[in-house]
């Protein structure tokens, strides 16, 4: 508890450009968490080296994506935003947390796996003990929540296993943290292959929406979906085009499926794809301007991300030393 909230922790990679997929899924839940929680989001670096990246890119993709936060509604002054690379003490507790983490454990990790068999050049330890630094994020500010897409559920039950084995020998020092998935838009897919996420990676740029597509762009790639045979606005299992569609409009508009099905009753897909499109340009037109704002006002993120860093760095630093006097290292004099 901090300021009698439950606390809660999440962050974002700084790797690609952000989609519609990781806006309704995470941060405008993010948003609506922030008001009932003592909140941590991180943009969390350390963990986007674990594949080569271009050091000004990396630079200019975390500053973007801290903007973003702010951008998205989360108010700086609320909700601690800040760089993970800024507080050491996430590299620190990760190194302690490896030696309570099994090899097996992390062998087990679907998101390892995935990812060693995309970079077989470049199978480094990173990639390995990335859940373990997961943890040490998560455990640093004892998070009551964590909001995860499912993806991330698995690596959310090690550091829950990893905190039980610490407290099971040293008493209680962590927080067990819960998952929090949210509802609605936590599942918008391509737009190309319907059963697969919505990904910032894809190869193909016409399957996501892109956080700083124009309103051309956005309304070409809607009208561009892969749709299902039939001609009704239905949300059904085996019209997956349609029913992500329908997804995007409700996260867009709040609206249920039952009441788009409704609303477009009678209405050809052409005509509910314009609709789709629409609503996504009206959520992104605010949150573009915002965004070219913040960004443009370089001394405000500076102030933000000094005094955010700091914060972070207090609390963090606190279960830190809990941590090293548990274990046995010596005491500051
Ligand atoms: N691994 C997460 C992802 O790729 C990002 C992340 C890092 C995270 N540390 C976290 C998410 C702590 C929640 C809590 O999406």
């Amino acid at each position: 508890m901090i300021n009698d909230k439950k606390v809660l922790f999440s962050g974002m990679q700084a790797t690609g450009t952000l989609t519609l997929g990781n806006y309704a899924g995470a941060l405008k839940n993010w948003v609506q968490l922030s008001d009932q929680y003592q909140c941590f989001y991180s943009v969390v670096d350390l963990h986007s080296i674990t594949i080569r990246r271009d050091p000004a890119d990396l630079r200019k993709r975390a500053r973007d994506l801290l903007a973003l936060y702010i951008a998205a509604g989360l108010d700086p002054k609320k909700n601690c935003i800040y760089y993970q690379s800024h507080v050491s003490a996430h590299a620190e507790l990760a190194w302690i947390l490896n030696c309570f983490t099994y090899m097996g454990e992390l062998n087990r990790m679907t998101q390892f796996k995935d990812k060693s068999r995309k970079h077989q050049d470049n199978i480094n330890a990173g990639l390995f003990t990335y859940p373990v630094l997961m943890a040490a994020d998560i455990l640093l500010y004892q998070a009551d929540v964590v909001p995860v897409g499912l993806d991330q559920m698995q690596h959310l039950e090690l550091t829950r296993d990893i905190a039980q084995r610490f407290n099971k020998i040293y008493g209680d020092v962590f927080t067990v943290p819960e998952p929090y998935v949210g509802k609605a838009g936590a599942n918008i897919k391509s737009l190309q292959e319907p059963d697969k996420k919505m990904s910032k990676s894809d190869e193909n740029p016409n399957a996501s929406i892109y956080l700083t597509d124009d309103p051309d762009t956005v309304m070409r790639k809607c009208k561009r979906a892969v749709t299902d045979s039939g001609s009704e606005i239905l949300y059904r299992d085996d019209k997956p085009g349609i029913r992500n569609l329908i997804d995007i409009y409700c996260a867009m508009t709040g609206k249920t499926p039952g009441e788009t099905e409704k609303e477009f009753e009678g209405k050809g897909y052409g005509q509910f794809k314009e609709a789709v499109g629409e609503s996504v340009v009206a959520q992104l037109r605010p949150l573009q301007e915002r965004f070219a704002q913040v960004s443009a006002d370089k001394a405000y993120l500076s102030g933000i991300i000094k005094e955010n860093g700091e914060k972070a760095s207090y609390f963090a630093t606190k279960t830190l030393r809990k941590v090293q006097q548990k274990i046995g290292f010596p005491a500051r004099p």
